[in-house]
């Protein structure tokens, strides 16, 4: 089989990339980063295809998508805080790109995993959060999302097979992105054996998934019967900030205490993930515990 990976030079598509290259299906990358930058891919750079094409350019991506079967759909601008300063560059991109591949995913007839965020909801009325709570992007980066989540359902009404994981804070080798910026925060300051710091009490919560759950929730995806549907994407565990600081700090091994630093406006309070739909349907479910995979990372990073 054929696959196209759309962003799969960076965190999480280069995961799925590899994985796919793994088990000898074809796999062409699309991203619009430089050959030369592709650092997440070591040796294995030349067994893939890459394409340097902008999801923005309608053509150049028509051509790379011929006789492909399935996209997982990853290419997006990522970084919320940036997001308020470019808003316009991030609905271009996030939104026009997503609504280009929708388009030619229709005419050659391919199936889509597209990657949102559960940056859709907001800060949410209740938690665990399930797939029909009401969405309230917080930012520019998570509106973007929601338009794509939009697009994809009047692209599924017409009969196009697409399927959208919400994830929520995906940690694990090779992180570039800021979506779970506060493991690459404290393990950058852990590192070099200095305190982590913690906005506010530390009591917000967020619901952590290993990337390695991400790929296979992608795998099952592609491959299930079904044809659309919007899933969550997470462990369904809660862990407070302050309880990540301490657990990082123990599997580092260095006698450190987290630091508490003024709250930052804005900062959801709780978030976690009701995966139940995802389980049941896409026959889904997470295996690795946090501790699990902030081990993997620590031992990377040494
Ligand atoms: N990492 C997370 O925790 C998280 C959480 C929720 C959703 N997501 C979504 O998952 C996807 C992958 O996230 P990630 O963490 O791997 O991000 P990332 O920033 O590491 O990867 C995104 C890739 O898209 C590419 N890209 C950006 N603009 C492009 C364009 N115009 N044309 C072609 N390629 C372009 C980038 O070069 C990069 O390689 C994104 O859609 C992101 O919004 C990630």
């Amino acid at each position: 089989m054929n696959f196209v990976v759309t962003g799969g030079a960076g965190f999480i598509g280069s995961h799925i990339t590899h994985h796919l290259i793994e088990k000898n299906y074809q796999v062409t990358v699309i991203d619009d980063v430089n050959i030369e930058t592709l650092e997440n891919f070591g040796n294995t750079i030349k067994t893939v295809e890459f394409k340097k094409i902008n999801i923005l350019n309608y053509e150049d991506l028509r051509k790379a998508f011929r006789n492909v079967d399935g996209v997982f759909h990853h290419a997006a601008l990522t970084d919320v805080q940036e997001s308020f300063r470019k808003p316009n560059l991030y609905y271009d991109v996030n939104v026009k790109g997503t609504e280009n591949i929708l388009k030619i995913a229709e005419e050659f007839n391919i199936k889509v995993v597209f990657a949102s965020s559960a940056g859709v909801y907001g800060n949410p009325e209740k938690i665990p959060i399930k797939e029909t709570a009401v969405r309230k992007p917080l930012n520019p980066y998570g509106i973007t999302k929601l338009e794509c989540e939009k697009l994809i359902e009047k692209y599924s009404k017409r009969g196009n097979q697409v399927l959208t994981l919400r994830y929520f804070n995906v940690f694990g080798k090779r992180q570039t992105g800021s979506y779970a910026a506060v493991i690459t925060r404290f393990l950058d300051k852990i590192k070099n054996k200095t305190p982590p710091e913690i906005f506010g009490d530390g009591s917000q919560t967020r619901d952590f998934i290993y990337v390695d759950d991400v790929l296979s929730a992608n795998l099952s995806a592609m491959k299930s019967d079904i044809g659309n549907g919007f899933f969550n994407i997470g462990t369904g565990i809660k862990t407070s900030i302050k309880d990540l600081a301490n657990l990082m700090i123990e599997l580092s091994g260095y006698s450190l205490e987290p630091l508490f630093k003024k709250p930052v406006s804005g900062d959801i309070k709780q978030s976690q993930a009701d995966i139940s739909l995802a389980n049941k349907l896409l026959n889904w479910k997470p295996k690795i515990t946090l501790r699990e995979g902030l081990k993997n990372l620590l031992s990377y990073n040494k």
